[in-house]
């Protein structure tokens, strides 16, 4: 099948977008409004874009309190959502009003970043700290402004528990993270593979892309 993207005529069930653009990493955001309240959220339109300086993103559907907090105080943390915190993640995607906690919605550890204010997930092992570099509103080939914004971010600080560390490498199958796909799916990496670069590539000097 072929069809136009744009009118998003694709005669499915429901919009494979999603579905193809997959698996996503999952953010789960924690930052602070203007009043210093803890808020999380998990977000799959979330990547890496830069390892040096260390960049991240996340997109926002509409105006929610992660960007509207990270607009307001220019930091936020990315925690990482792993399946043992499979339910405390979903719980939190759950459209609280402004000013509730989903810390305290779903009995999550707020704990002390090093250098950012707002607080990270006590139970998640890696945290990403980030400052604000920019948030960029999205706009279609017809420059039309969408109700989409997307948040730019530099990782000023990174923690990760010991416990997942072995013999200096992040054990992926011991994180566990949370992948996300289209409709209700899930997934987890249960199995890992090697492949060496071609000498001469760009990229990464230590062959990891
Ligand atoms: C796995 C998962 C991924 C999500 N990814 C996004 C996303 O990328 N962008 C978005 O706007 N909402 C996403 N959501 C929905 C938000 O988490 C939800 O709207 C939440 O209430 C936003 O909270 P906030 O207003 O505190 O930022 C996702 C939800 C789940 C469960």
């Amino acid at each position: 099948m072929n069809y136009d993207a744009i009118e998003n005529e694709h005669g499915l069930r429901h919009d494979p977008f999603k579905a193809i653009v997959s698996p996503r990493p999952i953010s789960w955001i924690s930052t602070l409004d203007a009043e210093g309240r803890a808020n999380l959220a998990p977000y799959s339109f979330f990547n890496a874009v830069s390892d040096n300086p260390h960049i991240v993103m996340f997109s926002s559907i509409g105006w929610k309190h992660s960007v509207a907090n990270v607009e307001a105080t220019s930091e936020f943390v990315c925690n990482l959502a792993t399946h043992a915190l499979r339910d405390q993640m979903n719980e939190s995607s759950a459209p609280f009003e402004a000013g509730v906690s989903e810390f305290e919605k779903t009995g999550l550890t707020l704990v002390a970043s090093s250098v950012v204010k707002p607080p990270r997930v006590g139970e998640a092992p890696i945290a990403l700290e980030c400052r604000h570099l920019q948030t960029i509103r999205l706009e279609d080939v017809e420059g039309k402004f969408a109700d989409r914004w997307m948040v730019l971010g530099q990782v000023v600080s990174i923690y990760i528990d010991n416990a997942v560390i072995h013999d200096g490498l992040i054990d992926i199958t011991e994180l566990c993270p949370l992948a996300r796909f289209g409709y209700r799916d899930y997934s987890v990496v249960y199995e890992v593979f090697q492949m060496v670069r071609p000498a001469g590539g760009g990229g990464e000097k230590s062959g990891a892309a």
